[in-house]
C-alpha cells in the first residue's frame, strides 16, 4: 500500500494536482438523447451531469481542470464552464476526436497540461454523493505517489472495471468488464496518479475492443505495489449515470436528497465557497445569474446562510 502523506488543509489553496474531466463518449445507451448533445450535460435532476464529477475534484482540493469532449460539444462546455474563475478555479479544454480512442487516451491529449505534475482524472458521467465523499477524497495523499482509486460493490460486474481481492484482502488483478468477474467490487471513475501514468500511458496498447483501457493503466500500478485501492463505505452513493435506468436513479436519489435533507449535492459553487476559493458574495452573484430556476434559488439561500455565520 501507497505510504501517505497528509497536508493539513489541502483544500483551501488547492493541491497542485491538475484535474481532467473526459466528458466524451457517443451516448450510444442513451439515444436519440445525445444525438444532438453530449452525454455529461443532459440533466441529472436540477443540473448537468458533469457538475457532480467536478464538485468531487474540486472537494479534492483540484483547481486546474481539463475538459476533454468531441471536437463536436467543446463550445457547449466552453459555454458552461468558460475559464473557470467564477468558481476560482482554471478550465481548459481539451478534444478527444474519436471517443473509441479510450479513457485513458485523456493522458496522451492532457499529456502537455499535467506537465511535471500528479494528475486526477474523472468519468463526465460519474455521479458520486454522500457524507463521506469529502472525507475520501481529502484523505488522498498530496503529494500523490502511485495511484489511487475507488471501489464500489455492484450487482452487474460485467460492466465494470473489476478488481480481485486475495484471502487477505489485498488486490491481485484488474480486468476490465470480464465476461465471467471473480469479484463484484467495481473500480468508478475517479483515479488519483502520480506523474508516472503519462509514461504508463505512452506505451499502452489497444485492448482487443480497440480502446486504450483505463484498466491498464491501474493494472500496471497494481503490479508495480504502488495502488491504492479505496474501498467506499455505506456513506458514499455511486452512479455511473450511462445508462437510461441509472440515469433515471441518479436524478431520483439527488432530488430525494435535496428536498428531504436541504443537503446541496454536486454544486460546484458551494465547493468553491466551502474550499475558500470564491466568497459569498460571489456566490449571491452566481445565484442572481440563474433567478428563476430551482438551481439559484438553491445557491442564494446558501449564501444567505453563509453570511450569517
Ligand atoms: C468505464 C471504465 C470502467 C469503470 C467505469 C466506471 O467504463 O472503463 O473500468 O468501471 O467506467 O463508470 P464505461 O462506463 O466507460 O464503459
Amino acid at each position: 500500500m501507497v505510504a501517505r502523506i497528509r497536508r493539513p488543509n489541502p483544500s483551501v489553496e488547492g493541491v497542485g494536482v491538475k484535474g481532467i474531466v473526459i466528458a466524451g463518449g457517443m451516448g450510444t445507451r442513451v439515444h436519440p438523447l445525445t444525438l444532438s448533445t453530449s452525454k455529461c450535460l443532459l440533466p441529472v435532476y436540477n443540473k448537468p451531469m458533469v457538475y457532480y464529477p467536478v464538485s468531487a475534484l474540486m472537494m479534492a482540493g483540484i483547481r486546474d481542470l481539463l475538459v476533454i469532449s468531441r471536437p463536436r460539444d467543446r463550445a457547449a462546455y466552453e459555454f458552461l464552464f468558460r475559464d473557470g474563475t467564477d468558481w476560482g478555479m482554471r478550465i481548459t479544454y481539451g478534444e478527444q476526436p474519436d471517443p473509441r480512442g479510450g479513457i485513458a487516451e485523456a493522458f496522451l491529449i492532457g499529456e502537455a497540461f499535467v506537465g511535471d505534475e500528479s494528475c486526477a482524472l474523472v468519468l463526465g458521467d460519474n455521479v458520486f454523493m454522500g457524507d463521506g465523499l469529502p472525507a475520501h477524497l481529502q484523505n488522498v495523499a498530496s503529494p500523490i505517489k502511485g495511484a489511487t482509486i475507488f471501489v464500489t460493490r455492484v450487482k452487474q460486474p460485467e460492466h465494470y472495471g473489476i478488481v480481485t481481492f486475495d484471502s487477505s484482502d489485498q488486490p491481485i488483478r484488474i480486468e476490465e468488464k470480464p465476461s465471467n468477474p471473480s469479484s463484484n467490487w467495481a473500480v468508478t471513475g475517479l483515479y488519483f496518479y502520480d506523474n508516472q501514468v503519462l509514461d504508463i500511458a505512452r506505451q499502452l496498447q489497444p485492448s482487443a475492443r480497440g480502446e486504450l483501457e483505463i484498466s491498464d493503466i491501474n493494472q500496471t500500478f497494481l503490479s508495480w505495489e504502488i495502488l491504492c485501492v479505496e474501498r467506499l463505505g455505506e456513506d458514499v452513493t455511486w452512479f455511473d449515470a450511462g445508462t437510461i435506468e441509472s440515469l433515471y436513479q441518479a436524478t431520483s436519489h439527488v432530488r430525494q436528497v435535496e428536498r428531504h435533507s436541504g443537503q446541496p449535492v454536486g454544486f460546484p459553487e458551494l465547493v468553491a465557497l466551502a474550499n475558500g476559493w470564491i466568497d459569498h458574495h460571489q456566490v449571491s452573484r452566481l445565484g442572481e445569474r440563474y433567478k428563476h430556476s430551482h438551481y439559484g434559488r438553491f445557491l442564494k439561500r446558501f449564501s444567505e446562510r453563509a453570511d450569517t455565520q
